[in-house]
């Protein structure tokens, strides 16, 4: 019997992280790393350092230079969430499902999360919304689909809210998203991402909930947090307030543009070991 390991997709995600392995940071406390990733070169770099890639229907504004999420298709969150899936081999892949594609109940949701997973080889799907999810949720996770939350400031419902302002001001709006949490844990998340929250909101949902919580714009005290990958590696002017940039790679990028371009025109670039030159046989025979 040879001992070599033969090539096996299987053994492959065999070695990826696990849901179970994510939701038992509860416990042991060990911080979940997760940033978004669009495409298969990105993933392949992030792999190694993160928990969780999140292939997050930010894509819209990120990738295609859209104003909202609304216009993301399953097509289009399927096309990357596989380029992602192919490009790590470690971290658990998370697909967002885009606005139009759960809301209506349980089965057009379970009809969406399974052509992400079927079609990508990712593991989970993540939804936005609280109480009025619950059952769509429990619904999933009970057929084989594990569900990551999204509460407090969820985009895709950017035309109710009326803009992405921090969520949790006043008695009112701060127990409603604690409830709406508590459903969605409930329901059977595996984990919530708390979005734009105040942060005595976010650390009584990390307190009071099952699963952990990936905190963006919430608190140091969530169970993880998580950022937009272009965000973190300061691609955009403009942020939100809860953005760190840890790079500035727009100013990089510039410099390295303007740096190519000159010498293009000034006739520098390629040089000599940059262009192929006739293999000595070819030169012969063409003598
Ligand atoms: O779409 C996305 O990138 C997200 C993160 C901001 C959590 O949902």
């Amino acid at each position: 019997m040879s001992t070599q390991a033969a090539p096996n997709p299987v053994a492959l995600a065999a070695r990826r992280l696990s849901v179970p392995a994510i939701a038992a940071r509860k416990s042991s406390h060990e911080p979940i790393v997760m940033l978004t990733a669009y495409t298969a070169r990105m993933a392949e770099l992030l792999d190694a350092h993160c928990d969780i890639l999140l292939v997050g229907d930010s894509l819209a504004q990120v990738v295609y230079g859209l104003p909202t999420t609304l216009p993301v298709s399953l097509d289009m969150m399927i096309a990357h969430g596989a380029a992602v899936v192919r490009g790590s081999s470690r971290a658990l892949v998370v697909i967002d499902m885009p606005f139009g594609s759960y809301e209506e109940g349980p089965r057009q949701a379970f009809r969406s999360a399974a052509r992400l997973l079927r079609e990508t080889g990712a593991a989970a799907v993540k939804l936005e919304g609280g109480v009025e999810m619950a059952e769509t949720i429990s619904f999933l996770q009970r057929r084989g689909i594990p569900v990551m939350g999204h509460v407090g400031l969820t985009p895709q419902r950017v035309n109710v809210l009326g803009g992405y302002r921090a969520r949790g001001q006043g008695n009112a709006e701060f127990s409603a998203l604690m409830d709406d949490a508590l459903a969605v844990a409930d329901a059977g998340a595996f984990a919530i991402v708390v979005e734009a929250v105040i942060e005595t909101l976010a650390d009584s949902i990390t307190q009071g909930v099952k699963c952990p919580t990936i905190g963006i714009g919430a608190s140091v005290r969530c169970d993880g947090q998580v950022l937009v990958v272009d965000d973190m590696l300061g691609m955009f002017e403009r942020t939100a307030k809860f953005v760190k940039p840890f790079d500035n790679l727009a100013e990089r990028i510039t410099r390295a543009a303007e740096s190519y371009a000159a010498s293009v025109r000034s006739r520098q670039f390629p040089e000599i070991s940059h262009v192929y030159q006739a293999a000595a046989a070819d030169r012969a025979s063409s003598n």
